[in-house]
């Protein structure tokens, strides 16, 4: 048995170490925006937490909601890309991640972990507060690329922010745009098991590669339904927001990412009166989305309840 007292040579997690970083929802332009075309996101309130904390015998512990996860060789990767901008050594630091949001399905659980990892290894030097900013944001970008290859940036900004903004990294760096939106229900179905990021990112640059003057046009229609869909969301026009993301649907399966599981999701949503459900991420699998009003809220978790794990969230997060 411990004593309270006793003192050991391994430091302990400590909750002044502890920090966090937020999944997210794409509600308008994934893909499209690997491109610098605009795309409109939400942070999530939850996402990950982590402590990062000074060990001889270094651990790795990531539980999730569904149990617990492996670190593979990628993940450790990740984690030494983080340490190396700190100019911490992996080999002599824990790390305890708990993710409160599902893995790998489009909620952009790769770049909370990384957030949360980053803010906390921050917390172990004496940087000053913006160049510990800075740090975290190189952490976090070179710990998405071991993930993701090549990526906008959106979900790091998302895993960063408290609510929903308007995303592009036309010139090569992200431009943000906060978006004020009025709350709402979004909820969430994991109907398909995911596809990594990668993939689906390859297959889209494969497909532009053959087709660049079929498929340039439709990545402009994306910029312009994630900037009508941001002006819709802006003034709670939750029908127009709704056949927005539907169009945004018909434009993922125009570009081969959506799936048969994804798109019976969406029709049954759709049936059961959703305003409007797409896939959010990078699909071939994970999440639909999908908004309705007050009256058919339940009836559209109902449905969705038959396909796969559901999951409601009020957007913007009321804590920020
Ligand atoms: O499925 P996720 O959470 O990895 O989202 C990827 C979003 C993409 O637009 C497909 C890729 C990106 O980097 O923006």
């Amino acid at each position: 048995m411990s004593n309270a007292n006793e003192t050991t040579s391994e430091a302990q997690p400590s909750a002044a170490n502890e920090a966090t970083g937020r999944g997210k929802l794409i509600v308008f332009g994934e893909h499209a925006v690997v491109y610098g075309h605009r795309a409109v996101a939400c942070s999530l309130p939850r996402g990950a937490t982590a402590v990062v904390t000074p060990s001889s015998q270094p651990r790795r512990s990531v539980t999730h909601v569904d149990g617990s996860l492996e670190i593979d060789e990628r993940a450790e990767r990740a984690l030494a890309a983080i340490f190396d901008t700190f100019e911490l050594s992996p080999r002599h630091h824990s790390v305890d991640v708990e993710l409160s949001i599902p893995v790998g399905c489009g909620l952009g659980s790769s770049a909370a972990m990384a957030v949360a990892v980053a803010r906390s290894a921050a917390r172990l030097t004496d940087l000053d507060e913006d160049d510990a900013r800075g740090r975290i944001d190189e952490a976090v970008a070179a710990s998405e690329s071991v993930f993701h290859g090549k990526s906008s940036g959106i979900d790091h900004a998302a895993a960063l922010g408290t609510g929903f903004f308007a995303f592009s990294n036309t010139h090569g760096w992200p431009e943000i745009t906060s978006l004020d939106v009025p709350e709402h229900r979004w909820i969430v179905a994991r109907v398909a098991p995911p596809a990594p990021t990668s993939q689906m990112v390859a297959s889209v640059a494969t497909l532009r590669q053959r087709h660049p003057q079929q498929v340039d046009p439709i990545f402009e229609r994306f910029d312009a339904l994630a900037s009508a869909g941001a002006q819709a969301l802006e003034a709670g026009r939750w029908s127009d927001v709704g056949a927005l993301m539907d169009l945004n649907q018909g434009l993922l399966s125009a570009i081969g990412v959506s799936t048969p599981d994804l798109e019976s999701a969406c029709y049954a949503a759709r049936e059961a009166g959703a305003l409007g459900a797409k896939l959010t991420g990078a699909g071939g699998g994970g999440c639909i989305i999908a908004l309705a009003n007050d009256d058919s809220a339940d009836d559209v978790m109902t449905a969705l309840q038959e396909l796969g794990q559901v999951y409601s969230y009020t957007l913007p997060p009321s804590n920020p």
